[in-house]
């Protein structure tokens, strides 16, 4: 498979440092333009591989789609994978937390979405962070939810609210929109345990958590995987192994979102 040119918005970010090392790896050395807020992230960032990574610094909250644009046609990416998320915390210039998942996680996701439609020639596929058990607010629960996903889903919806609520906007604004080809994963509960190699994808069970390194698998796996546009993959900890049920998921069309 030849080297691939791949920008990474959120580059600092937990699971997109583990995404990072799967695409420079001596196997695969794919060229990786790492997108983070801070400069004292470039050097870190820098080190996960000198020769293929390129941090640069841009903030989702101080700069405007036309930057991304230039960013998306300089580097011919071919695939961007938005990684960012404000967190729940506070910004750095007095941004409550509530402002600061508007403009990260919402706003944030609509600009790289109009930067992605702007790109001239062939535009790069958009690989979007969501997470698991996002829906319209009156959705009813999915079919597949037994009873303690749905107690825990009611549970999450009042710990996180703002987080629910913008992401969801985010991403039926993503379902939306049809000038480039996309692929949403939606992670359930994170953890920081060593990957186990294998994952539950698909209609899945929200009180399982997955592994970051299990989430960046997955990621790393729908680089080529273009049939994957326009699906919404569940993913939560589990026995499977990740690319045969990828695959499956993928050949037979199973979406996740919107319900
Ligand atoms: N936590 C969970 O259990 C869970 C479950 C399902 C889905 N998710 C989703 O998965 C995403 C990734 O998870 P993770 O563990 O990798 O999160 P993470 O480590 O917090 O990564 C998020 C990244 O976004 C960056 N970011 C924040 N504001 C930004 C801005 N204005 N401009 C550019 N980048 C900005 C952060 O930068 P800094 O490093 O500078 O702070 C951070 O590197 C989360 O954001 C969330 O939406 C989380």
């Amino acid at each position: 498979m030849s080297s691939r040119s791949i920008v990474i918005i959120g580059g600092n970010g937990k699971i997109a440092q583990r995404l990072t090392k799967l695409l420079v790896s001596p196997s695969h050395q794919h060229r990786v333009t790492s997108i983070i807020r801070s400069p004292s992230q470039i050097d870190p960032i820098k080190a996960l591989s000198p020769e293929l990574v390129t941090p640069l610094v841009l903030s989702l909250e101080t700069s405007q789609p036309a930057d991304y644009t230039k960013v998306f046609e300089e580097t011919a990416a071919d695939v961007v994978y938005f990684m960012a998320g404000g967190s729940g915390k506070p910004g750095d210039n007095g941004e409550t937390a509530v402002e600061r998942t508007r403009k990260v996680d919402y706003e944030g996701s609509i600009m790289i979405y109009d930067a992605l439609e702007a790109v001239s020639g062939k535009k790069p596929r958009l690989i979007m962070i969501s997470a698991l058990d996002i829906r319209a607010p009156d959705a009813p629960f999915p079919d597949h939810y037994d009873e303690a996903d749905r107690a825990l889903s009611a549970r999450i919806r009042v710990a996180h609210p703002v987080y629910y609520e913008w992401k969801y906007k985010a991403d039926i604004e993503l379902v939306r929109r049809t000038g480039f080809k996309w692929t949403l994963v939606r992670p359930g509960g994170l953890t920081e345990e060593p990957g186990a190699g294998s994952a539950s994808i698909g209609r899945t069970h929200l009180t399982s958590r997955v592994s970051r390194d299990d989430v960046a698998q997955v990621l790393f796996c729908l680089l080529d995987r273009e049939d994957a546009s326009g699906l919404a993959i569940d993913v939560t900890g589990g026995p499977s192994d990740i690319n045969a049920r990828l695959d499956e998921v993928i050949k037979k069309g199973e979406s996740d979102f919107p319900l």
